[in-house]
């Protein structure tokens, strides 16, 4: 039986990361704000623990990892799927909702993610998982920061994985495309729309295959990779 941390459990793809693992019988700790969408998972599974936090108070992160590592026995793989992408209209520039965005999808990762470098590179082992966006590799007109946290977040992870594989620990980048949750409820335009539940699983997939860098499903790889080819003065042009 596995030890799970997942952050941003509440709904979409981290609750069903979540729900996956508990099927197979795992044990895994539950964080988000919504505690009473975390209850309802909780609910239906035993070998439960859930735990309160916005991710933007840093300075709970340590102590709750720490809590959350002692009540589960040790940790295995911590997932961090928590993030916010704001809708931001073409001529906005609002900095509370770039910082937000900077906060849940960059800061507070680095803030959980760190306490389990720390741990698994005493204990020589553990896994590290954490949701990017094919939106992070390249800055965009639609959403400059949304595009910039991600693209951090993608940055460290490779850093934390370059540190952390000699330790035999293994760290997975996920770049989603578009997937079907709250997060892009209403949104237009979207296509090779697949559910949470079904990327959650090629998710688990590649954690057990120790993958190191996905996009899901693998079909984003061809776009992402035009997309990093199209040139600057072309790529300005346009609105994607
Ligand atoms: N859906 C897509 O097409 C897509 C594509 C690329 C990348 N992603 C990324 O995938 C990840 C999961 O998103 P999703 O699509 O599953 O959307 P979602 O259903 O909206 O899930 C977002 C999760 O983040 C948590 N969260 C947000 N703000 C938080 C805060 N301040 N403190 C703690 N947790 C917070 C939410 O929990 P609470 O609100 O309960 O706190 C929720 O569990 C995100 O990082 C997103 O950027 C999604």
């Amino acid at each position: 039986m596995k030890k799970i941390i997942v952050i941003g459990a509440s709904s979409g793809i981290g609750a069903e990361i979540a729900k996956e693992h508990l099927k197979k019988g795992n044990q895994v700790a539950l964080v988000a704000r919504r505690e009473d969408e975390l209850k309802k998972i909780s609910s239906e599974f035993k070998n439960t623990i859930i735990l309160k936090q916005d991710v933007k108070k840093f300075n709970e992160s340590k102590k709750n990892f720490l809590e959350l590592v002692n009540r589960l026995g040790g940790l295995d793989e911590i997932y961090y799927c928590s993030g916010v992408m704001y809708k931001i209209s073409p001529d906005e520039f609002s900095t509370d909702k770039d910082l937000e965005m900077i906060d849940v999808n960059f800061s507070g990762a680095v803030a959980w993610l760190n306490e389990a470098a720390i741990l698994f590179q005493n204990l020589g082992k553990g896994k590290i998982i954490a949701i990017s966006s094919i939106a992070g590799d390249r800055g965009r007109v639609g959403n400059p920061v949304y595009n910039s946290a991600k693209a951090a977040l993608t940055t460290y992870l490779e850093a934390l994985r370059n540190r952390l594989a000699r330790k035999g620990i293994t760290v997975l980048t996920v770049k989603p495309g578009f997937i079907d949750t709250d997060m892009t409820k209403g949104m237009k335009g979207l296509f090779w729309l697949i559910s949470a539940n079904d990327a959650a699983k090629i998710i688990i997939q590649a954690t057990d295959k120790n993958k190191e860098d996905i996009y899901v499903p693998a079909r984003w790889w061809f776009v992402a990779t035009i997309i990093k080819l199209i040139p600057n003065f072309i790529f300005k042009k346009l609105n994607v």
